[in-house]
């Protein structure tokens, strides 16, 4: 097992990653404030590893509730989060109680608002059970639910007190989820790793292939690049917001077709080829880095292409971006692969050509 640190003082929690975690209770029990945890989870993950996790709770002397949510992106909404209020309500649950997120990055970020707002606040644990959560989601306090006019704009900042990433849970996980995890991936390489981007242009077959070792070091890697910005900058005040890239255009993407018609993942990946695109418009960096950006997104199995969606509608969505301050789009560029910077001053044309030069 692997373990890291998230930095945030009497706030820290440590990350777990290995084969096996989930059945090792002994792991979660040092973060309970009693022996009683409601877990919440989706009718996809649930009858594959619920009850592992309940039985491994039970046998530590924990007992647990569970609520089990419809899946996907579609439902990551009021409607859904009610129903993990209606289960916390209904089974008695107190603020000492521990809320355990099961699944993926949707299932994280609905248990991890819940937490944030039951009773003014419960604990809570990430057990993310996709590529994607492990890297990313489950990690740094970022919880929300979306909105029909926007991505993830009802949340809050919430840490959970640990995160525990069972790699083997990625063995049941569809080739397209684990693809989609990858654009979280390389998003690190490109915005502050170039190392890690190299070792990914070396690597990415084994991570197809889900080679063990090989997705054990990028899920530590990215996770380490993860806690190192979440610890300097939680709330997203300055450097957060370089982790991301390719999401303003992304989320344009996936609010403009319907939720869940692109995965999160994808969608990231076409807007970070228009960031690269917009980059190197801006004179940033060379067509040769667009096309190595490019030539690893394939590789890995990820359009490099948004939907044809009008561009009209693009900069209409990216304009309710979270991002925006005083009206201004504030983008996330690259000078260099491994260095992102926020920029505040493209213009309005240059992003347009941007995203007509990136769309199918
Ligand atoms: P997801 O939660 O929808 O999971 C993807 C699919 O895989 C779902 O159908 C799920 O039921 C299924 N699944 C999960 N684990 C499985 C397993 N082990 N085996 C088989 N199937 C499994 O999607 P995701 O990609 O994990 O997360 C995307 C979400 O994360 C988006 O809503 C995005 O906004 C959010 N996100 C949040 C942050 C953050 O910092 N909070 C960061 C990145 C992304
Ligand atoms: N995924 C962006 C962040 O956590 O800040």
């Amino acid at each position: 097992m692997r373990t890291l640190n998230v930095a945030l003082g009497d706030r820290a929690y440590p990350i777990h990653i290995g084969r096996g975690l989930l059945d090792n209770a002994s792991l979660i029990l040092p973060h309970l404030k009693k022996p009683r945890v409601a877990i919440v989870t989706n009718e996809v993950v649930g009858p594959l590893y619920l009850a592992r996790l309940r039985t491994a709770l039970s046998n530590a002397g924990v007992s647990s509730t569970a609520v089990s949510l419809p899946d996907g992106e579609a439902h990551k909404d009021w409607q859904t989060l009610n129903l993990i209020f209606d289960a916390l309500l209904g089974d008695r649950c107190e603020r000492s109680t521990t809320l355990v997120a099961l699944g993926g990055g949707v299932v994280g970020d609905m248990a991890g608002f819940a937490a944030s707002a039951y009773q003014r606040g419960m604990p809570f644990i990430q057990v993310p059970t996709t590529l994607l959560s492990q890297v990313d989601s489950s990690v740094g306090g970022k919880t929300a639910i979306n909105h029909p006019l926007g991505k993830n704009m009802i949340g809050a900042f919430y840490q959970p007190q640990l995160v525990l990433a069972d790699t083997a849970t990625l063995d049941t996980l569809p080739d397209q989820e684990l693809k989609a995890g990858l654009a979280e991936v390389i998003k690190y390489g490109l915005i502050r790793d170039y190392a890690f981007f190299v070792w990914l242009e070396a690597n990415i077959e084994k991570l197809l292939a889900r080679d063990h070792d090989a997705l054990v070091f990028a899920i530590e890697r990215s996770c380490a690049n993860k806690a190192e910005v979440v610890a300097r900058d939680e709330t997203e005040q300055g450097e957060r917001a370089l982790l991301n890239l390719g999401h303003t255009f992304g989320h344009a993407i996936e609010a403009g077709l319907g939720y869940g018609e692109w995965l999160h993942g994808e969608a990231v990946a076409a807007g970070a080829m228009m960031a690269a695109e917009l980059s190197c418009r801006l004179g940033w960096i060379s067509a040769a880095e667009v096309e190595r950006i490019e030539r690893i997104h394939r590789r890995a199995g990820l359009p490099v292409k948004g939907p044809a969606l009008p561009v009209e509608q693009y900069l209409a969505l990216m304009a309710g971006d979270k991002k925006v301050e005083d009206g201004r789009l504030r983008l996330i560029l690259l000078r260099g692969i491994g260095r992102a910077v926020i920029h505040a001053d493209a213009a309005r044309a240059d992003i347009g050509a941007a995203i007509a030069a990136r769309c199918a």
